[in-house]
């Protein structure tokens, strides 16, 4: 079997009249005579060019759209535009047939709703080519960041006994006999008799367990999966997605938010450099999209310009009692416009707030800090006014959080109170309190929302789009 060359390494090489073996599958067979065919390798396809009339009928017949092929032949300079190369087919073997009739991705435009339900097959379209490799070169250029940094690789569970947050979102894990679950003497479920002998459940952050690991190892990240029972069917939630969690030793909110935002540029820039034929095609995407849209709605730059000006300006930074002074003041408040009015301090900001300040007030990427104790988590330092805490949020255009994080409380006097305060049990937690006891010092941490990441880079608008097969509420196909 002669050495099969990937399309991109060809494209690349620059290379003509010489031998070669591809494989891939057909997108398109245009005239009898002038297959696209993808290998997954590019967004761009390669065109072999078929000598018809010197080729068996039967094969002809079966180079359909969706068909896997083996194609040998000679690379030449192309004679027609829009490609620079060619392959001059001297053999064609069908690894496996599509059948023209029944294959659900037709060569014409589907819409992402569609594509969403046939995402088993959507990696053959260019515009899902191109996400899940710029999704891949996120992740790698994640673990360069933090490799590179000194940082440790931590793998926190998967399945735990602490809800991380204190949300009660998590998913339950049981291994009884639902028809049959076992009862105390009291009525209520006996978890002893379970397969952990606790109840338990999926982690909704590795948080906790992370920064077990900082206490000793200084610098560590996670980057896991994370899981959410929140019954929130939007364009951001879903109920298992990706997390990046890094947890220092020593740091402060401030160093916690330079580390933060040097990450976000540094992946950024790396998708850029590497995937820049992939984000020039999701540029294009997202401007034909937007030709739809009012001129209103749509955006002052394009994905490629959005990503760069975030790469070259400073995010801005600014508390959380700013914000709301902000948001007090802006037109659409005072117009009533927001669902949710800014009446006073000590709300929670709802996603059309953080889009306002972000998109309409500074029209760059914000660093909001110094939260309402009240809706945050027990884990978050406690501040001297009393009333916030070190709590920082990351809001980027189009998106809102993508990032959440905070100094973590190290006073053990101080932790336990917040946890008594909120009802969240002190024996549960016992081993997380023992790193207070011995050795604790300041340290912060924070979450990046993966999927939010490769939102925000691809210009996608649905969460759904961006992971391979989403989980939400009602949805665990494939
Ligand atoms: O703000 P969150 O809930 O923070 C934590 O879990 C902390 N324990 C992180 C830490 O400090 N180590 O979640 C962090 C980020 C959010 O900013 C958001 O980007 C993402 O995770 N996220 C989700 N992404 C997709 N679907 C969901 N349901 C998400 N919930 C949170
Ligand atoms: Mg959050």
């Amino acid at each position: 079997m002669s050495t099969r060359t990937k399309i991109k390494a060809l494209l690349e090489s620059g290379k003509t009249d010489i031998d070669v073996t591809v494989k891939g599958w057909v997108r398109t067979f245009r005239n009898n005579q002038f297959i696209a065919l993808n290998d997954g390798s590019t967004n761009s396809n390669l065109q072999i060019v078929v000598d018809f009339e010197n080729t068996d009928p039967a094969i002809l017949k079966r180079i359909t759209t969706g068909a896997a092929l083996s194609v040998s032949g000679r690379l030449l300079a192309s004679l027609g535009k829009g490609q620079s190369v060619d392959v001059k087919a001297t053999s064609i073997e069908i690894l496996g047939d599509s059948d023209p009739e029944k294959y659900p991705l037709q060569p014409k435009k589907h819409s992402l709703e569609f594509l969403r339900e046939i995402a088993h097959l959507r990696f053959r379209t260019s515009t899902f080519g191109a996400i899940f490799r710029v999704r891949n070169t996120l992740s790698y250029a994640t673990h360069t960041f933090f490799q590179e940094r000194g940082f440790v690789y931590l793998h926190t569970p998967i399945i735990t006994q602490s809800d991380a947050e204190g949300a009660g979102e998590a998913f339950h894990v049981t291994n009884f006999d639902l028809a049959n679950v076992p009862r105390t003497n009291t009525g209520e479920v006996d978890y002893k008799q379970d397969f952990f002998g606790k109840s338990t459940n999926l982690t909704v952050s590795g948080q906790l367990e992370a920064e077990l690991g900082a206490m000793a190892l200084s610098d560590i990240y996670t980057f896991g999966p994370t899981f959410r029972a929140e019954n929130s069917n939007t364009t951001r939630h879903l109920a298992e997605f990706w997390m990046i969690e890094p947890e220092m030793a020593f740091y402060d909110l401030k160093d916690n938010a330079d580390l933060a935002e040097d990450l976000l540029k540094y992946v950024i820039r790396y998708a850029l450099d590497k995937n820049k034929e992939d984000i020039e095609f999701l540029t294009q995407r997202l401007l034909d999209e937007e030709k739809q849209k009012p001129q209103q709605d749509r955006s002052d730059l394009n994905l490629l310009e959005k990503l760069q000006f975030c790469l070259d300006n400073d995010f801005e930074r600014l508390t959380y009692t700013e914000a709301i002074e902000i948001l007090k003041e802006s037109t659409p408040n005072k117009k009533k416009k927001f669902q949710y009015l800014i009446e006073g301090w000590g709300t929670d900001l709802q996603s059309e707030h953080e889009r306002y300040l972000v998109e309409k007030h500074f029209k760059k990427p914000v660093i909001l800090t110094d939260y309402p104790k009240e809706i945050k988590s027990f884990y978050m330092r406690q501040n001297d006014d009393g009333k916030t805490v070190a709590a920082m949020d990351i809001l980027f255009p189009g998106i809102g959080e993508i990032v959440g994080g905070s100094q973590r409380e190290e006073r053990l006097d101080r932790l336990e109170q917040r946890m008594d305060e909120i009802g969240i049990s002190k024996d549960e937690l016992w081993w997380y309190l023992d790193t207070r006891r011995y050795g604790g010092c300041p340290h912060s941490g924070f979450g990046l929302g993966f999927e939010r990441l490769v939102l925000f880079v691809t210009g996608m608008s649905n969460i759904r789009d961006v992971i391979p097969f989403p989980r939400f509420p009602k949805n665990a196909e494939f």
